[in-house]
């Protein structure tokens, strides 16, 4: 496995990998990043990435890919119908998964726009440990609403709990006696917990719901956009799977579902997504719609080389050496950032390392968005951006009232295979610095409020002028230095 003691006693993460292409980077002076965040309306969304340093916004469509996936993208069968390409994803897929039928899609919200035309009715409600933005745009806008069911543990920033996207299975039977089966539209379990810091999910939690969704005849759809990392968790922390090979854990989830749908920019490292089950009725209804919105059913939106890249992608998930390297990452930087004092979400999950903006900066109100104001006082302190997951990520309620996450978190994404640990720790310095002065950064406004999804192209002003103060504050105490 990829973490090693050196002669220190330190358990330091070592990269199972060699870089063998690189992109330059830009870091850039303070002031001008201060300048590239107001152009960006203080969301980091829309900054260009030309002024990032290091691009820890999301691993979403921007993992390092291998020499075989590179390979095998020269391999593409072109053509609209029938590829060669497609009939080799399908079988690395159905053998990985072991389910029968695979719909492929151009990403994963567009599996999950397919899954809620097919099964959401207005009026029904979806089951879920947690909500991913997506998720919920496209099951509210077909008349749907969801609740979640996360244990307790997962609403906790720092808990021993090890798999924190858990299910409360308490929860689950009291929704539906409440709502009567009927009413339930699916019940969804998402690996790897994106929205509460990438938190895993069981595999006695994910048997004990499927049991439960088999006896009430209630679908059981799950989110596989994060199991890499979910798999690496069930390996190393549930003792019952330490000696399994990863293809039989994958295989046994799977077996647990009636749906599996994925966002390939994540899972495979390559780009696309795509639906797998095994009903036949349940296939055909969906099939429907995939060539309306997606493009044939041999390509689905995606192209033949991410196709190709892909099926490798998906095989070479099956490597614990490949999948460890995000969350060992994740830990390095979680471990680094809690050695200064930082709140960060324990224990660390996958995906990345999650900032409790909501401690950082206590002192701002929720509905002056203390975690995109957080992300931006990252960029300018260190020209590193992340992601806002908090209430700006949120849909405000029918009445045009804020609705307040549960946890406000800067998200400090970990792509897999591309940062080094250099890079990480100096992340975590200029963080441990922000901490320090974190009485300069000050909430945030919008300006600019689209109704949907706000979060990827809202603008917003700083409240006060803590942006300039907080550059200024940089500039004294660096100096020269970048
Ligand atoms: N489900 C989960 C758990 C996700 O994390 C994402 C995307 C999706 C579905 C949608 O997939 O982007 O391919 O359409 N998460 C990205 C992120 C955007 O940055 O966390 P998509």
């Amino acid at each position: 496995m990829s973490k090693v003691t050196f002669l220190s006693g330190e358990n330091i993460p070592l990269e199972m990998h060699k870089v063998r292409m690189v992109q330059k980077v830009n870091l850039l002076p303070v002031e001008e990043r201060l300048q590239s965040m107001r152009e960006a309306g203080f969301n980091t969304f829309l900054l260009k990435n030309r002024d990032v340093f290091m691009d820890m916004l999301t691993d979403s469509g921007v993992n390092a890919m291998s020499q075989n996936q590179y390979a095998a993208m020269m391999q593409a069968d072109d053509s609209y119908a029938g590829s060669e390409t497609y009939y080799r994803l399908e079988a690395v897929l159905q053998d990985i998964f072991g389910m029968k039928h695979f719909l492929p899609a151009h990403q994963g919200r567009a599996c999950e726009h397919i899954i809620a035309k097919t099964l959401v009715t207005p009026g029904s409600v979806a089951l879920m440990n947690y909500h991913f933005t997506t998720t919920k745009a496209h099951i509210t806008l077909t008349g749907g609403s969801l609740e979640e069911l996360i244990g307790d543990e997962g609403f906790k920033i720092n808990s021993d709990e090890p798999f924190k996207g858990d299910i409360d299975i308490g929860k689950l039977n009291e929704a539906i006696k409440r709502h009567g089966k009927d009413k339930i539209s699916f019940v969804r379990i998402e690996a790897g917990t994106n929205l509460i810091g990438g938190q895993p999910v069981s595999m006695a939690n994910m048997r004990e719901v499927s049991r439960i969704c088999r006896s009430g005849g209630i679908k059981l759809v799950y989110d596989a956009s994060l199991l890499s990392d979910n798999l690496y968790f069930i390996k190393t922390r549930d003792p019952g799977y330490q000696d399994a090979d990863i293809k039989s854990i994958v295989r046994e989830i799977a077996s647990l579902m009636d749906i599996v749908y994925f966002s390939a920019r994540k899972l495979g490292s390559a780009r696309g997504g795509g639906i797998l089950v095994s009903d036949d009725e349940l296939f055909l209804k969906m099939r429907e719609l995939v060539p309306l919105y997606e493009g044939f059913l041999t390509y689905g939106g995606m192209s033949v080389r991410e196709m190709e890249a892909l099926s490798v992608g998906l095989q070479e998930t099956m490597d614990i050496d490949v999948i460890s390297q995000t969350p060992i990452i994740v830990e390095a930087l979680c471990n680094e950032l809690l050695a200064k004092g930082v709140p960060v979400v324990t224990p660390p999950g996958g995906l990345g390392c999650h900032v409790d903006a909501m401690q950082f900066c206590s002192h701002i109100p929720q509905d002056q968005y203390p975690a995109g104001a957080l992300a931006a006082a990252i960029f300018i302190a260190s020209g590193v951006r992340c992601m806002e997951r908090g209430t700006m990520s949120e849909q405000r309620n029918e009445d045009g009232s804020e609705r307040m996450a549960e946890m406000e978190l800067a998200r400090l994404a970990v792509p897999r295979r591309v940062f080094t640990l250099s890079q990480v720790k100096y992340t975590a310095d200029r963080i441990a610095w922000l901490y320090q002065n974190r009485r300069l950064i000050g909430g945030l406004e919008f300006t600019e409020e689209p109704k949907v999804l706000r979060f990827f192209f809202g603008r917003l002003q700083p409240i006060g002028g803590w942006a300039e103060q907080l550059a200024e504050q940089f500039r004294k105490d660096f100096g020269d230095s970048l």
